[in-house]
């Protein structure tokens, strides 16, 4: 679905998310989102906020899953995306502090493999992701599963491409400075949600939306390998449909 500038396609990401949550509200029943960082769903976070301080709608029944973490990293950094979902999202709505999970960036590497077998099974129990939000890295990643990820990978600490590594250079001021390794929900984490919508924004983003939508299934581009589900929508700004 093509929109013609970021803020429609937010605001129609946003509600989508928003009229799910009512809805199982209505039903009594909680909902599961699994939840991207990045700059691309700043808006959508935006709009949820207002949806929450302007109309009413209630994150008292959301449990979330955020896709990634750097590794390592501090909770507290300004780079560590379990602050940037406070201040983006989870610190201006009325979700309960423990309903919302980031993979932990401070663990020693030997507990890790048994985190991410958890964080696997905290979301089966909770029955499963119901909406998946994603963006895409300029190489076709999504979370952090780099090009090479296999379609069965689960959540896992993987080491960062240095592509990615150079994109995220600016922030960190210096590619040195960016963590060498991440924690990333796997493709099958992600393939398993009940709904994905993939968020492309800018002309920035073309090139590698219209190899993930419209070239061939790879472990080279991890984001085509949601051609293979039944369920998914990328919803995109006009600049990023030029490629298509
Ligand atoms: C990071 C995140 C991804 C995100 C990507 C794109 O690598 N781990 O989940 O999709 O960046 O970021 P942006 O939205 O800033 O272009």
């Amino acid at each position: 679905k093509i929109y013609s500038n970021a803020s429609l396609a937010s605001i129609a990401v946003a509600k989508e998310i928003s009229d799910l949550i009512r809805q199982r509200q209505e039903d009594g029943k909680h909902v599961v989102l699994g939840l991207a960082t990045g700059s691309t769903p700043i808006k959508v976070y935006k709009e949820l906020i207002r949806l929450h301080k302007e109309e009413g709608l209630s994150f008292s029944n959301v449990y979330s899953f955020n896709l990634d973490e750097y590794y390592p990293m501090q909770p507290d950094s300004i780079h560590s995306y379990v602050r940037f979902m406070e201040e983006q999202l989870f610190n201006h709505v009325d979700i309960p502090k423990g309903n919302y999970n980031i993979p932990n960036g401070t663990l020693p590497q030997e507990d890790i493999a048994a985190f991410c077998a958890e964080y696997e099974q905290k979301i089966e129990d909770l029955g499963g992701i119901d909406f998946q939000l994603l963006g895409i890295g300029g190489n076709g990643h999504i979370g952090f599963n780099e090009p090479g990820s296999l379609q069965n990978s689960k959540t896992r600490l993987i080491t960062l491409d240095h592509v990615t590594r150079a994109a995220a250079a600016g922030e960190f001021q210096g590619i040195q400075k960016v963590p060498r390794k991440a924690i990333t929900a796997g493709v099958s984490t992600i393939m398993k949600a009940e709904r994905i919508v993939l968020m492309g924004l800018g002309e920035g983003k073309s090139k590698i939306v219209a190899a993930a939508v419209e070239g061939p299934i790879t472990d080279q581009v991890p984001a085509s390998y949601l051609q293979l589900h039944s369920n998914t929508m990328f919803v995109i700004d006009e600049p990023c449909s030029s490629e298509l």
